[in-house]
């Protein structure tokens, strides 16, 4: 497992329309329409290096062994709500993926995060768990739904997010070394209120429209 991996999507057309979505302007049903086409090519890349095996199979001439993924079937892992922003553009690309939602909020007081909703397909131990959530902030959800899916027997997990923070990256790294990062940008800080600046504002109020 590789130790505290950073991979930064540089594919043109993920800059292109990460630029898009960050501009104010663009509209809830564009924003969604973007982070579908940004996840499905982020999906793309995120899953270059899953193992195949080869299978037997007949074609209309022959028999052969072609290679196929892998293992049981992936289980994306959506954190809501804004991660299901990005779920529609991953299945686009695997149908048969599993998915999962697991939702957090932190206590006001303690800021903890508290869990009001986690739902997983059987066996994660061993699927390839791809985590999902469009911003890397301060990091503490993403910390504590990997460290409950490690508990759940997770052992293989990549985690994909839009955007990072250069705290959150460190933070989530700290916790989970383990677990490489997927994102199309890292940016320059978070500001008081815990939001990436630049960024893009709140990720769930551009997806539903909601601010
Ligand atoms: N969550 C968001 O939606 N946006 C941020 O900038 C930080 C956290």
């Amino acid at each position: 497992m590789p130790e505290k991996q950073v991979h930064i999507i540089s594919h043109p057309l993920v800059q292109h329309k990460l630029t898009l979505m960050r501009w104010k302007e663009t509209s809830s049903s564009k924003f969604r329409a973007l982070l579908r086409e940004v996840s499905l090519l982020m999906a793309y890349e995120v899953m270059r290096d899953l193992p195949l095996e080869k299978r037997e199979i007949e074609t209309p001439l022959a028999l052969m062994r072609s290679p196929m993924i892998k293992g049981k079937k992936l289980c994306l892992v959506s954190i809501l709500r804004a991660g299901n922003g990005l779920i529609e553009g991953m299945l686009d690309l695997v149908p048969s993926a599993r998915v999962g939602h697991i939702g957090l909020y932190r206590d006001p007081e303690t800021l903890q995060a508290i869990e009001y909703y986690y739902k997983m397909p059987s066996s994660l131990g061993e699927r390839q768990v791809i985590v999902v959530d469009p911003m890397l902030a301060t990091a503490n959800t993403a910390v504590a739904a990997i460290k409950k899916l490690k508990a759940d027997g997770a052992s293989d997990i990549r985690f994909v997010c839009l955007l990072a923070a250069p705290e959150g990256v460190e933070a989530f790294h700290a916790a989970h070394p383990d677990v490489p990062v997927y994102t199309a940008s890292v940016d320059e800080q978070l500001n008081e209120h815990g939001y990436i600046l630049p960024g893009l504002g709140d990720a769930g109020d551009r997806i539903y429209g909601t601010r």
